[in-house]
């Protein structure tokens, strides 16, 4: 952090539930489609998440950011720094946060996107070595496109690869901004939709039961040995991580094409 007075004495830390308040304040004051304060509440504890605040000594929020990642990728999905706080270097602090974190678990690549008219957040992405590798149409609600962006966690590692095939983008987990609507849990009829249409959701789908399968044979045993045990807790996360994910596709499906579900 460039340590200007401003953020003297500002903690950085993991979101938690009283923070969704004022999260949720600062994004409607920094986004012109925000996202809804139960949006950012089922991300928090979530598994696979990365979600940092930033408050000052006076506990007032600064900033935060929230990730998601999988498959070696992190998708940044939020990140804001109050506004009478900005180019104090807080938001540079945050993604630096999200690199490290990167680096620790091991991931290739960190995306975003950022709207294309949103200059401000083009020149600061540009500054931490981020690069354009697609163009999502129509990406946000009102009709304008996201430029996808990414950069490797590791400082001057940056990839100079062509850019990644957009399928790779759109079988990703990437969220299509926030839903307009209550998002119901996935309903079967959904499941079915989904699974016909999506090769990644039919996929995650199959494993999904057969973790449930395996995790019912070993719930029927009356007693089960340490390597059990172990495989227990091992598919149960795992189970989590899957629906999880499915979620996530089911949440951008819903957002492409309305609604209805
Ligand atoms: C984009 C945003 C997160 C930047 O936060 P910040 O705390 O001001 O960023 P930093 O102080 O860490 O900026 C680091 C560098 O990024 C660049 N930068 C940041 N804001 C900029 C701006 N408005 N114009 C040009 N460059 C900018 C500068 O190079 C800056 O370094 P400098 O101040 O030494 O010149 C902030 O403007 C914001 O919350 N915007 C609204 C929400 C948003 O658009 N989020 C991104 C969505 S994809």
């Amino acid at each position: 952090m460039t340590d200007g007075v401003g953020l003297r004495g500002v903690v950085i830390r993991d979101a938690v539930a009283v923070d969704l308040d004022a999260v949720a304040d600062l994004e409607r004051r920094s986004f012109p489609i925000p996202w809804k304060r139960e949006y950012f509440a089922s991300e928090v504890g979530a598994p696979f998440r990365f979600n940092r605040v930033a408050r000052n000594a006076t506990g007032r929020l600064l900033g935060y950011v929230f990730c998601a990642h999988a498959g070696g990728e992190i998708h940044v999905h939020k990140i804001a720094t109050e506004p009478a706080f900005r180019r104090l270097g807080l938001a540079r602090k945050l993604m630096e946060e999200v690199f490290a974190f990167g680096g620790r678990i091991g991931a290739d690549e960190v995306y975003l996107e950022v709207r294309e008219s949103n200059a401000a957040a083009r020149s600061f992405y540009a500054g931490l070595g981020f690069r354009q590798v697609g163009r999502r149409g129509q990406y946000y609600g009102d009709g304008e496109d996201a430029l996808v962006l990414a950069r490797s966690p590791e400082p001057g590692s940056i990839r100079l690869d062509s850019a990644v095939p957009e399928k790779t983008h759109s079988a990703r987990a990437v969220r299509n901004g926030p839903p307009e609507v209550a998002m119901p849990s996935l309903t079967e009829e959904l499941k079915r939709e989904l699974a016909g249409a999506n090769e990644e959701f039919s996929n995650l789908l199959s494993n999904h039961l057969a973790h449930e399968k395996r995790l019912a044979e070993l719930a029927s045993k009356s007693f089960l040995s340490q390597d059990e045990e172990a495989e227990e807790k091992r598919l149960k996360k795992q189970k989590l991580a899957l629906k999880d994910r499915m979620e996530e596709i089911a949440r951008e499906y819903r957002a492409r094409v309305g609604s209805s579900h």
